[in-house]
């Protein structure tokens, strides 16, 4: 039984207008999308700005209301509880942001920050929280001082680790990880990934790691979700997906990770041209008369894809 399954989830924003201020339309930021994650493993998901990620992320957690579908956690159907106190859910499932500059309020200290959560969640003595929070900050390698500054004491990296070592307060067993590295250089990006990986390993955690960029999630992901339109283009195993990428925009995703290795510069230029090339001659064959991507249909047990 999955961690988490989420089935056909839609989450449609009104688009209000007139005098009247009368819903005219929709914005199908998610229109649905199912998938599911295992206990200890991270599925990617990744898809250009505006493809409905960070909305997928936000109606798992409750910060977006879920239009339809339904979300499964250890098999039983929680979906009417999302976003309310159904503590085993809103402890289990946690979730970090890209930019922790602002996800971290600047005012309070990092004592306070990591602390909050144990506050609303636990009824534990100033001596037992003092303890837990050395133990979270020690999780995410920062010293016991780190405690008593604040966010601007810390640099992006830093920051990320007490937006994680916060997330973990609760011990969950997914977290979301909204663009985790995207605003990070590239060195501290693997510092913060690798890391990731260590606490997953450490906590038998699992993650939905969201980026607009395949090549980051590459190394952390067992499975990956491709996201377009508000849709899944693409689904199946890392390898199915990198080695045989079948939708167009998972191709010109692929195509677009830059090659460092010199010898197949001229391999990936090549690759890179046919796409932008069938990008333009055959978008046709990839979505519908309405530019809506079609239902996934599968090639194999771990490939689906979304052809007609
Ligand atoms: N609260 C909201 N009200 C109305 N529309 C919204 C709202 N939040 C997001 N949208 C729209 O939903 C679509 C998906 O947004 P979302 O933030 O999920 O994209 P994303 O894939 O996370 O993009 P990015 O990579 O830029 O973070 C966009 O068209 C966005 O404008
Ligand atoms: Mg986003």
């Amino acid at each position: 039984m999955a961690l988490l399954e989420v089935n056909d989830l839609k989450v449609h924003y009104p688009i209000r207008g007139g005098v009247f201020g009368r819903v005219q339309n929709y914005v199908k930021a998610v229109d649905g999308v199912s998938f599911k994650i295992e206990e200890g493993e991270t599925l990617g998901l990744v898809g250009e700005s505006g493809s409905g990620k960070s909305t997928t992320g936000k109606a798992i957690i409750g910060l977006a209301d879920i239009t339809a579908g339904n979300i499964l956690y250890d098999g039983k159907n929680i979906t009417k509880y999302v976003g309310k106190n159904h503590s085993e859910y809103r402890r289990g499932v946690q979730m970090i942001f890209q930019d922790s500059y602002s996800s971290l309020n600047p005012k309070k200290r990092v004592l306070d920050i990591i602390a909050e959560p144990l506050r609303n969640f636990e009824k534990s003595t100033p001596l037992e929280e003092k303890k837990r929070i050395d133990e979270l900050l020690d999780i995410v390698g920062l010293p016991p001082e780190a405690a008593l500054k604040y966010p601007h004491e810390f640099s992006g990296g830093q920051r990320q680790r007490i937006g994680i070592a916060r997330a973990m307060a609760l011990k969950p067993r997914l977290i979301i990880a909204d663009e985790p590295v995207s605003a990070l250089d590239l060195s501290v990006q693997a510092q913060v990934l690798n890391f990731m990986k260590e606490i997953q390993e450490q906590f038998n955690l699992a993650y939905l790691f969201i980026s607009h960029d395949l090549g980051v999630v590459k190394h952390m992901c067992k499975n990956i979700v491709i996201m377009n339109k508000g849709r899944f283009v693409e689904k199946g195993s890392k390898e199915s997906i990198y080695n045989d990428p079948r939708h167009i925009y998972t191709k010109r995703l692929i195509a677009a990770i830059p090659n460092i290795d010199p010898d197949q510069r001229e391999e990936s230029q090549k690759f890179r041209d046919r796409v932008t090339e069938d990008y333009s001659n055959k978008y046709n064959d990839y979505y519908d008369k309405n530019n809506h991507v079609y239902d996934l249909k599968k090639i194999s047990d771990d490939h689906f894809v979304a052809l007609p």
